[in-house]
């Protein structure tokens, strides 16, 4: 976590927060001022990153589109406002949920054809300082421009063109911008005064843009009207491929136009479990989400999480000893295709309840003896962004896009206008090894051609009956306890849903053997009984955004949007049934 990049970041999230939707500034870290109350009313709801984007969704729905239509239409309305991780040039995940039938649509960028294990290492073996971070060497194939297609071809019920056309109005006629995007675009700005293509668009007049001034991208405006009357080909073929084949090997990259036009979305079956009396459906590999949201999920009923105090130190003890063990199973995990440890395998109850006998209420285990070969999570970038859907039918979508870091590898395609990704730093630069942060990853997840690396996005769909749970967030390795710690809230402790996204977290990834914890999440009498138990508990930040929307049992709609971010919550018709 402490590239100069995401240091930048962090820096800029511990500042003020401006929040939208009739919310409140929030200073420091602290969410003891944020609203408790979510934006409710019929026909729909919207929760995404930025609140043109939300709108986006929500006109959709009132034009008669599904959650599909809706849910593209905003990711790609995010692809103009939300550069930091709004995307064309990257990849996603999306869980939907259409008349009753859960489809899980995984658009993970891939390693490049000429991809090669050992190429962000120096020859004695250990990881280049940000080759796989910066410039195009780090960008995997984008998954974007075939995947919303898909999803929506598949699923979708207006017209494409119609669905695209949010975006394009925002990128032609231009949007507003906030000052949470000039703060973004002024603490990357070392990343993109780098590229002369990308300065040109993200630092007009060699600056930030400011505040409140019009932002308008003609290039991406072009890309995405030819996107909209000719589909995907308009990226990934043609001359829009030899572009992004161009500018990757002016800057020592190995993405080509051949890459782009290999490159396929696939549909998979979700991780789907029980939890009590609900269903809950969220992402396979290669996400490491759905599998540890199942096994916190299951835990937590094993142990009766919900019987102890809301404050106090067992909760997080429990939570913890539950993740130290299920962060130390991502070692395991990459693509399926590289992954032998099957993701049933990880759920199977039998193991679940050995973990059950295991953990002590009274003692913290030590992480050396979950896994006693050490190896650790890398590092990942806690950019990325999370947009829930929900229709006047109940449809659902839960869809989590990313380029990675915030601004992806800094490189802005000439001509087309969207940022390349740098998704290859998912991937273990040198298995078995520590890397440039002292961490270890795993075989199954080292760099390989065509290999889609580990991700840890968890968009999820929950429901019970015709009561319907929408959610997912950004945070790298902290969107799985992000997401799960948001669904506990709803579920076992029956809170309301812009209470159950606003209440502290707390986060363990087995190494470093540490509990994480918000400001608010921990009073000093907790942390000192978590310490007596053995844990080492650090305290700052804020973890994930978690944006969600929910349709009640009497069929009213609400969404949230998460207090930690820019996020904005709508609902299609506001006010009382
Ligand atoms: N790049 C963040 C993730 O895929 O988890």
């Amino acid at each position: 976590m402490n590239s100069p990049l995401v240091m930048r970041r962090a820096r800029a999230i511990s500042g003020l927060f401006f929040l939208i939707s009739g919310m409140v500034l929030l200073s420091a870290g602290s969410l003891s001022a944020a609203s408790p109350t979510a934006v409710s009313g019929s026909g729909g709801a919207v929760a995404s990153a930025a609140p043109t984007a939300t709108e986006a969704g929500l006109k959709i729905l009132r034009d008669g589109g599904n959650a599909v239509d809706a849910a593209v239409a905003t990711a790609l309305a995010l692809a103009v406002v939300h550069p930091q991780a709004g995307n064309l040039g990257g990849g996603g995940f999306a869980v939907v949920r259409l008349d009753g039938v859960v489809h899980t649509l995984d658009f993970r960028e891939t390693g490049p054809a000429e991809a090669r294990h050992d190429m962000f290492l120096d020859r004695n073996g250990n990881p280049v300082r940000n080759a796989s971070r910066i410039g195009p060497l780090a960008a995997g194939v984008p998954g974007s421009p075939k995947g919303l297609h898909e999803l929506h071809s598949r699923h979708g019920k207006l017209s494409w063109q119609k669905v695209v056309a949010p975006a394009i109005r925002l990128a032609e006629d231009g949007f507003r911008v906030t000052r949470r995007l000039e703060r973004s675009i002024s603490s990357s700005r070392e990343l993109l005064e780098r590229f002369p293509e990308t300065a040109e668009v993200w630092l007009p007049d060699s600056k930030p843009p400011v505040a409140g001034s019009i932002m308008r991208l003609p290039a991406l405006a072009a890309t995405l009207r030819a996107y909209s009357e000719r589909g995907p080909s308009a990226i990934t073929e043609g001359p829009a491929a030899h572009a992004i084949e161009a500018i990757s090997r002016k800057y020592g990259g190995v993405l080509r136009a051949a890459d782009l036009a290999a490159y396929r979305p696939v549909w998979r079956d979700p991780i789907q479990f029980r939890f009590l009396e609900w269903e809950v459906a969220s992402m396979p590999l290669p996400s490491s989400g759905g599998v540890i949201l199942g096994q916190i999920c299951d835990l937590m009923v094993r142990l009766k999480w919900e019987e102890k105090p809301r404050s106090g130190a067992d909760r997080t003890h429990l939570l913890a000893e539950t993740l130290r063990r299920a962060y130390a199973d991502r070692y395991l995990l990459g693509d399926p295709a590289s992954t032998r440890a099957k993701e049933k395998d990880l759920l199977v109850k039998t193991r679940m309840e050995k973990w059950k006998r295991e953990i002590s209420l009274t003692r913290a285990t030590s992480s050396s003896e979950v896994r006693s070969s050490g190896p650790a999570l890398a590092h990942e970038s806690t950019e990325t962004t999370h947009l829930s859907v929900l229709d006047g039918n109940g449809n659902a979508v839960a869809l989590t896009t990313t380029i990675n870091g915030s601004f992806g590898c800094g490189l802005v395609v000439p001509g087309l206008g969207f940022l390349l990704n740098n998704e290859m730093d998912d991937f273990a630069a040198a298995p078995g090894k520590p890397n440039m942060f002292g961490l270890i990853q795993g075989e199954a997840n080292a760099v390989a051609p065509g290999r889609r690396m580990l991700s840890s996005m968890t968009p999820t769909v929950a429901w019970r009956g015709s009561e319907t749970l929408v959610l997912g967030a950004p945070g790298g390795s902290r969107i799985p306890t992000s997401t799960a710690q948001v669904l506990l809230n709803l579920v076992l402790d029956s809170d309301e849903l812009q209470a159950a996204v606003n209440r502290p977290r707390i986060h363990h990834q087995w190494l470093p053997d540490q509990i994480f914890a918000e400001v608010d999440a921990l009073s000093p009498e907790t942390v000192d009984a978590l310490q007596k138990r053995g844990h080492r508990v650090k305290i700052g930040g804020l973890f994930g955004r978690v944006n969600a929307v929910r349709l009640t049992d009497d069929g009213r709609f609400e969404a949230a949007a998460d207090p930690r971010g820019p996020g904005h919550a709508g609902v299609t018709n506001p006010g009382p049934e």
